[in-house]
Parts: C-alpha cells; structure tokens; sequence
C-alpha cells in the first residue's frame, strides 16, 4: 500500500496546487499565509507545544495529525469572537478525538457536533478494523470530561447531512473525514451550505497525497469549491489547512 505524502518544499507546493486547479486567490492566500507563518514563528510553535500538551493531559492518542496546524485554529476563533462564545461546531472525523478535544478546551462555551463512521479510511485500510475499534473507545474516554457539551453521530457524512434539516446551522465547521476528493467535494458543498453566515470552514488535508491522480486527493476537491463559491468568502490561511469565511449574503452576490 502507497504512503501519503506531502510536497515538502516551495516549488513542489506550488507545482501541486496547479496541478490540483487552485484558483489564483487561492496561491495569492497561499503566500500571504506563508508571510505572516514567518513573522509569528515564535508564538507558533508555544501554541503547537501548547496542543500537544492538552493532548497529553487529556488522555490516550495514537498519531498526532493534528498539533502542527492549530496557530490557524486560533486565528479561526479570534475571528469568530473568542471563547466566550456558545458556538455551534460540527466536525467530519475525529478519530481518537485529538482535534475535538482540543477544541472543547480551547472553547469552553462551545457545542460540538462529531460525525465519523470509525471505519477508517482508505490510507488506513491494512489495520483498519482493530485500530477503528480502539479509536472509538479512545474518543469516548478522552471527550468524556466534555460529554455535556459533545453530540456523536456515527455514520457517513453523508447521511447525517441527508438527515438534518437545510439551512445554516453551524459557526465553525472541520473537514477531516474521507479524504477522497469525491467526498471531500460533497462534504464542502454540505458544510458550507450549513455555515453560519460570517462562520469558518476548515478544510484539513489540503497537501495531502495519497490516491495516484493529484485531483483525486482533498486538493482537487477543496480547489473545486474555492472556484465555485468564489466571491462568498474570504481567505483565512492556505496552508495544510485551508481556512475560510463564509460573507454575509448581501456581500456574496454575484457581479
Ligand atoms: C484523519 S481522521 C480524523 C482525525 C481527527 N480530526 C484528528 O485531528 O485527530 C479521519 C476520520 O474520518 C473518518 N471517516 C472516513 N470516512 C468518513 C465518512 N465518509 N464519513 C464520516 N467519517 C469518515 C474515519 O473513520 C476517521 O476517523
């Protein structure tokens, strides 16, 4: 079985955005994200530091997919007005529950929506059924101090967006499920349709590589979307992750 990858230096991030389709704003957000990632290098690792050491204490975690990505999670809830806030966050794939814990400690006021299958996924299909199992466990016990605040919906994606109501719903939303750009393209489309005007959409995975054809990864999906909702956000961060803010609908409409 291939082993993800990601492009490590500077032209083979480009060379694969082009070749996943992102939109010019999208390598312009790209550089300013890499600007501003070098002016703050400092706080960015405390708050990397800072995310691993929640982890330690709150419980048991296998890989961590997570810590390296959160100084734009904090940009993302500065922007959404900070901890005081009861926001409604729905998160696709939690695995252990690593991010979601995170998350729930960082936003006291916060509930969170999680939906996973604990099947795994594709680039975990050798060990997928023990380790699955184990990671459900692990997300039960480790969320368990937050279980007050914590819905879990364990199915597809899929279904549990058939299964809701339309309409916005959500503040923050994190797409960290299939990685597979078919369902990362039905995951954006839902979760931005669920988005709160003014609300974040967190794509995860954006350089990530692991099916052979590079649109079939997250990037080709995520570059889809930013093309086709283009003008009803504005960039937060492109970097592994790809952060956005939906506009209020009056600053949407088309030209
Ligand atoms: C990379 S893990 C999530 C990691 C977690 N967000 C973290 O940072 O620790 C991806 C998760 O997506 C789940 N998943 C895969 N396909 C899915 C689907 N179609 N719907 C919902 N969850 C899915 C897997 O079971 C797995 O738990």
């Amino acid at each position: 079985m291939a082993r993800p990858t990601t492009p490590s230096t500077l032209a083979a991030v480009l060379g694969y955005m082009l070749a996943t389709g992102a939109p010019w704003p999208a390598l312009v957000a790209w550089w300013r994200t890499r600007l501003r990632k070098r002016g703050t290098r400092q706080f960015d690792q405390a708050a990397i530091t800072e995310a691993e050491d929640v982890a330690r204490h709150t419980g048991t975690f296998g890989p961590d997919w997570f810590s390296h990505v959160v100084p734009h999670w904090l940009r993302a809830f500065e922007v959404l007005g900070g901890p005081v806030q009861p926001l409604d966050v729905l998160e696709i794939g939690s695995w252990e529950g690593r991010s979601a814990c995170y998350l729930l400690r960082k936003l006291p006021q916060a509930r969170l929506t999680v939906v996973d299958t604990w099947g795994g996924s594709d680039e975990m299909l050798r060990t997928r059924e023990e380790r699955a199992r184990v990671a459900e466990q692990r997300f039960d016990l480790n969320t368990r101090p937050w279980a007050a605040r914590v819905t879990k919906h364990k199915m597809t994606s899929d279904a549990f967006f058939q299964a809701r109501p339309p309409g916005p719903q959500f503040d923050l939303v994190y797409v960290d499920g299939s990685h597979h750009a078919d369902d990362v393209m039905r995951d954006a489309l839902s979760a931005f349709a669920a988005l709160r005007p003014g609300g974040v959409l967190i794509f995860d995975d954006y350089l990530w590589r692991f099916y052979p054809r590079p649109v079939q990864n997250p990037a080709g999906a995520i570059n889809a979307f930013l093309r086709l909702k283009a003008g009803e956000f504005d960039f937060l961060a492109v970097d592994y992750q790809v952060l956005v803010r939906k506009k209020p609908p009056d600053a949407s409409a088309p030209d």
